[in-house]
Order: C-alpha cells, then sequence, then structure tokens
C-alpha cells in the first residue's frame, strides 16, 4: 500500500536551528543503534519510522554498526526508504556514522581515511543512497592524527557524499580542535552527538559551552538513558526490554542502582502531568543549546509519548531545584 505521510506533520512538531548553520531539525529526532536490526521486528521497525515522519520527525539517525548484526539498521532503514520514504527523500535529514569496530583488519575501525571513506560507501550501498546529509566520526581515536579524521570528513563533504559534517563523543578540548580544523579546511562542523541526560551531565562540564560559543548544534543522544528515565523499569524487567535482550547494551545492574534516584524523578514528573520520559526530554531541551533530543523507540507508543513531551517544555525554579536534590540523594 502507498505511503502517504499525515499532511499536518510540519504543525506539530518544533525544530531549533543547528548551531549557526542553515539547518533546523526537529526537538525531537529518531535513533536507530536499537529496534532496527535484523533481530528485531521488520514491521514493528516501519512503523516507528513512518509514524515519526507523520509527527513531523525529519531527522534519522544511524551509524555502520547500528544491528545488530552490524550493518542491518542500515539494511532496513534502506528497505524502509524504498518502500515508503523515498519520495520524500528531500524532507529528510539521514545521518550515519563510523568509529566503532566494523569489519576485520587494521581499517575497519577507528578514525583513519582509509576507513572513513570506505565505510560511509559500505553505508550508502546499505541504504541505497547517493548521499547522506550527516557524517559523523563517531569517536575519537587517539592513535591517527585529527587532521586526517578531519580532512576524510571535508573530502567526504566536497564528494558530495555528505552534505554536512559531525563528531560524536569527541570531549572538549578534542571537540575544538577539530571544529578549528574543519573551519581552516572550509567545512565547517555542523553537530555534535554527545550521550546527554538527566543521569549523565558529562556534557554541561566544558561540552555545551564549547559548542555554543562556536556555534556548532548539538543532538543528544539516550536522552532516557536507554530507557532507565522512563516508567519501564519501576516494577521490574519486562521480558521485552532493552536489560532483557541478550544483544542490549542496557545491563541490569544499572537498573538496579539507578532505582531509588528513578523512584523520586517519576513522583516528580508525575506532579507535572508528564510520564517520567516526558520530563527527561523536556528538561533536555530547556537548554537552548541543544538543538536535538535523539530518542530510540521499541513501539509506536514509546515514540508518541516521547513526542507528546513537547507539549510541556516549561520547568519552574521549584521543579529543577526538586530534581536535582531526588538526584543528589542516594
Ligand atoms: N553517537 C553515539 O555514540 C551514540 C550512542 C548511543 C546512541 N546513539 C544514538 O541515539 C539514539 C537513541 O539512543 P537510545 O536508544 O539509547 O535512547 P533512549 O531514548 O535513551 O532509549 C531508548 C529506549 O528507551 C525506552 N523508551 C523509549 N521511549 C520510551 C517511553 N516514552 N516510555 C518508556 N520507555 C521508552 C525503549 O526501551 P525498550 O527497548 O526497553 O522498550 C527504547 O528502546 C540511538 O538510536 C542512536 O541513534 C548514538
Amino acid at each position: 500500500m502507498n505511503y502517504i505521510p499525515e499532511s499536518s506533520r510540519y504543525y506539530s512538531m518544533k525544530y531549533r536551528r543547528c548551531g549557526n548553520s542553515g539547518i533546523i531539525l526537529p526537538a525531537i529526532s529518531l535513533g536507530l543503534w536499537h529496534n532496527f536490526g535484523n533481530v528485531d521486528d521488520f514491521k514493528t521497525a516501519h512503523s516507528i519510522a513512518l509514524r515519526a515522519f507523520d509527527l513531523g520527525v525529519t531527522h534519522f539517525d544511524l551509524a555502520n554498526n547500528y544491528g545488530p548484526p552490524p550493518g542491518t539498521a542500515e539494511e532496513n532503514f534502506g528497505r524502509i526508504l524504498r518502500e515508503s520514504l523515498m519520495p520524500y527523500r528531500d524532507q529528510l535529514i539521514i545521518s550515519t556514522k563510523a568509529g566503532y569496530l566494523m569489519w576485520p583488519g587494521p581499517y575497519g575501525d577507528g578514525g583513519s581515511r582509509k576507513y572513513l571513506v570506505s565505510s560511509l560507501d559500505q553505508s550508502l550501498k546499505r541504504m541505497g543512497l547517493e548521499y547522506v546529509d550527516i557524517f559523523y566520526h563517531h569517536r575519537p581515536d587517539p592513535d591517527v592524527p585529527i587532521e586526517e579524521s578531519m580532512m576524510a570528513l571535508d573530502h567526504i563533504v566536497r564528494q558530495g557524499k555528505a552534505l554536512y559534517a559531525g563528531v560524536s563523543n569527541y570531549p572538549p578540548d578534542k571537540a575544538l580542535e577539530a571544529f578549528n580544523i574543519l573551519k581552516s579546511l572550509g567545512t565547517p562542523c555542523l553537530i555534535h552527538q554527545p550521550r546527554y541526560n538527566l543521569l549523565d551531565r558529562w556534557a554541561e562540564r566544558g561540552l555545551l559551552d564549547v559548542l555554543g560559543q562556536n556555534g556548532v548544534g548539538c543532538i543528544v543522544y539516550s536522552p532516557l538513558a536507554q530507557g532507565l528515565l522512563s516508567d519501564r523499569y519501576l516494577e521490574g524487567i519486562p521480558k521485552d526490554s532493552r536489560v532483557a535482550k541478550p544483544h542490549g547494551f542496557l545491563k541490569e545492574d544499572r537498573v538496579l542502582t539507578f532505582m531509588p534516584k528513578i523512584l523520586k524523578l517519576n513522583v516528580i514528573a508525575l506532579k507535572r502531568g508528564q510520564s517520567l520520559a516526558q520530563m527527561s526530554i523536556s528538561w533536555l531541551l530547556r537548554d537552548p543549546r541543544v538543538t536535538s533530543v535523539l530518542v530510540g523507540a521499541s513501539s509506536v507508543a514509546q515514540l508518541e509519548d516521547s513526542i507528546n513531551s513537547l507539549q510541556y517544555v516549561d520547568f519552574t525554579v521549584a521543579e529543577l531545584e526538586e530534581i536535582e536534590k531526588a538526584l543528589a540523594e542516594n
């Protein structure tokens, strides 16, 4: 059946400017790290992607290694494009990355020009695309000169295989170095992708300042701490949850460690009339330097719940203090 997107999709979503660039991104974007691999149900993945687009989510984030097995999230997204979304290619911002282990031998991991250029070629084939909108170096590689990694990003953009360059997981000093090199090459860095959520505040220790001062956008990943910052684990470990899946990156000990804080945060969220997932997303969007919050979802209902956080993004000073108190206590 032909897919016709919701005509109202651009009215409900909020869009935010990505640093000083010409691009605006949806306040909430969809990540395909989990739930889109060959171990997952394709029909569900397909429905999540289409529902996202129907709700104004124009940005889909991938990486070479997403799956499992690695590469299959890109293949499945390629199928979703072929079956439904390709007519809307010009309305989509599709990103991918390279930086983690992807294939055996010395050229399938890290930050060399050899790895980054050949990995993007493979990603484009898997997705059936001529170009991606954003190509990221997924993590800094201490064994490769940063100039080489940045020159590879610049080369890829000049080739037209990516429209913009980004970095992910770079600490503030390395990020600044990367931004300066990219600027000198004539390919300014569009965006940085750090992990940031109520339970993991490292981005507040210098990175957000560097991004704000340099006009680089910020899309934060794992905003729900992989599902911890939601009602998912309040009554134990559901069988279909990330923790219960053998390939899931979230482990049970983290649930147990953080549960006292999660319970307190949940009470605050309910008082606000939000789910904990919604409050966690709204909290991130308070900072104007955060361009977009990159959520994962294993169902359409989760995606809808997360997007509904946009209904209520304001916090009172008292609420913010209560949140900090809950996080400080054991
Ligand atoms: N650059 C990097 O190094 C890097 C690293 C990690 C992630 N990322 C990107 O960031 C994206 C998001 O990461 P993430 O999946 O860890 O994000 P997340 O949003 O923190 O966690 C997503 C998980 O939380 C649960 N969930 C989502 N919405 C919910 C809701 N409304 N209510 C209850 N539970 C909810 C689901 O868990 P269940 O599956 O258990 O249902 C879902 O799979 C990735 O897909 C990827 O694109 C990038």
